[in-house]
């Protein structure tokens, strides 16, 4: 595996969106139970978001729990809550250090009131950093998003606020979770499932998919760097003619 050229580091993705998936795998294949492959996944995610602002990287996206996650056992669901809570408790403390703005995608309506209430503080707290932009996927689903977006518009609609007609492909931009996030250019799904599971639909028609065959926990930023070296492969051979 290549470290990124210098060329490369200056002309990485603005924004690249990942699937966090092998976790299960990772702990099956060591004998652990399903939540120490989560807590394994924490740890690579906050590796990778780290390299991510290091490279230059605007916006880093990541699937961290879908509307499909609660059919899991309720000790499952409950560890990776726990998590996420922890890990926003610690982002919380340490926001002027590590310079990272959150966002959160998904209805957050249904997740415990404790968890919501830290994605909520961590979202206002941390609108002042621009070094990376972390987007949390969190009861997220593409369907549901547009459905949520959708019914927007159309309350707008029935308030007399928008006429049906006016609708452009911007306009409804607005009105989805990542309204004002500029679309990926590159998306990431290791562990070797080649689906998008219902990720980011609306906002990867245009993006570039890298599926890679290593599970997440293990995904090391020499990782990162080899799909970004396969998204300028095909940059350069699409973009040249
Ligand atoms: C998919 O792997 C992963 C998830 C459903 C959860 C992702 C959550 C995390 C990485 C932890 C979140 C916490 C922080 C701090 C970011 P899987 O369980 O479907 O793997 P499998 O396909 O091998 O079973």
């Amino acid at each position: 595996m290549m470290a990124l050229s210098m060329d490369d580091k200056r002309s990485v993705p603005r924004h690249i969106a990942i699937i966090m998936d092998g976790n299960g795998r990772w702990a099956k294949n060591k004998g652990l139970p399903r939540t120490a492959g989560h807590k394994a996944g924490g740890e690579t995610f906050r590796r990778i978001a780290n390299y991510c602002r290091d490279i230059g990287v605007k916006y880093l996206t990541v699937y961290a729990f879908s509307t499909e996650n609660w059919k899991r056992s309720e000790e499952e669901v409950g560890g990776i809550m726990l998590l996420l809570e922890r890990y926003l408790t610690e982002a919380l403390r340490d926001m002027e250090k590590n310079g990272v703005c959150f966002r959160f995608f998904g209805d957050l309506s249904r997740l415990r009131p404790k968890l919501r209430k830290l994605c909520e503080d961590a979202e206002a707290r941390s609108s002042q950093y621009h070094d990376v932009q972390v987007n949390f996927c969190l009861n997220y689903g593409g369907r549901d998003e547009i459905i949520r977006a959708a019914r927007a518009f159309a309350a707008d609609v029935a308030a007399g606020k928008r006429s049906a007609d006016s609708l452009t492909e911007a306009d409804f931009d607005n009105y989805l979770d990542s309204a004002g996030v500029p679309d990926p250019e590159l998306v990431i799904r290791p562990s070797g499932e080649m689906r998008t599971s219902n990720f980011l639909p609306w906002q990867s028609a245009y993006s570039e998919f890298v599926f890679m065959n290593v599970l997440w926990p293990d995904f090391m930023p020499e990782h990162l760097d080899e799909a970004i070296e396969e998204y300028h492969r095909r940059e350069r051979r699409f973009g040249g003619a």
